[in-house]
């Protein structure tokens, strides 16, 4: 129904986008993640599905389905999530990464569940580097495409998210504060701080993720 009523003003768009966190194994129980819920990402996904695009989600261990008509690679690892995505872009005229990528890496343990050795002496895990799955799209971005990116931040957003929209070569990215109570993880509002390629810059009030999600597609086709 709410399909029958939205703009189509997304048709003929084929759009990917990441989501949720991606969880990296350690040992046979135990894996390092973060809170994502997956949320905003769905939401964007929601959004553009509705407006009329073609849409596919790459998504890290969330509990959300989506409609038949929004296509969902499931994924666990960053390493995973990278390979799905950078296989799809070619293809894809947008794409948003709301994804909560783990930076790094455990040096796997084993297939065997790590033991406790009785000694008081702690734990030290060693870790690798993930590999950044958006500022590799920005890299492979072709003249038509467009990107769009997320960053959550604790503090100096604004700083990042200028660093970051360059860095990665995106058109337009959307920053969070994680620290801010009914904004970042796991809750169904954001206050974003957006910035786009053209030097546009703006501050949202707190918004229900679903307005987030319509109004950056908005800005981003008009963009
Ligand atoms: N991202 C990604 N792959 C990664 C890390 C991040 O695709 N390995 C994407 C996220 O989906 C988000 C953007 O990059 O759209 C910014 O993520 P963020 O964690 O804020 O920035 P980082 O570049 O990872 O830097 P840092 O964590 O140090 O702030
Ligand atoms: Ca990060």
């Amino acid at each position: 129904v709410l399909k029958a009523i939205s703009p189509q003003d997304m048709a003929g768009k084929k759009v990917m986008v990441t989501l949720g966190p991606t969880r990296e194994p350690w040992d046979a129980v135990r894996f390092w993640s973060n809170p994502s819920s997956g949320t905003m990402g769905a939401c964007m996904a929601v959004a553009a599905w509705l407006r009329g695009a073609d849409v596919t989600v790459v998504s890290g261990p969330v509990s959300l389905d989506f409609h038949s008509g929004i296509k969902q690679v499931r994924v666990q690892t960053a390493q995973q999530m990278f390979d799905a995505a950078t296989d799809l872009w070619p293809d894809m005229d947008l794409a948003c990464c709301t994804a909560a990528v783990a930076d790094y890496r455990p040096v796997p343990h084993g297939a065997d569940k790590f033991k406790k050795s009785g000694a008081d002496s702690g734990l030290t895990v060693e870790f690798n580097n993930n590999p950044d799955i958006l500022r590799t799209l920005g890299e492979r971005k072709a003249e038509a495409q467009r990107l769009m990116g997320f960053a959550a931040e604790t503090s100096s957003c604004r700083e990042e998210a200028e660093r970051k929209l360059a860095a990665k070569n995106l058109d337009l990215i959307a920053c969070n504060r994680i620290d801010r109570e009914g904004s970042g993880f796991a809750v169904t509002t954001n206050e974003m701080f957006v910035l786009d390629a053209h030097g546009r810059r703006e501050q949202w009030p707190n918004l229900k993720k679903t307005e987030v999600a319509w109004r950056l597609w908005d800005h981003l086709l008009l963009s």
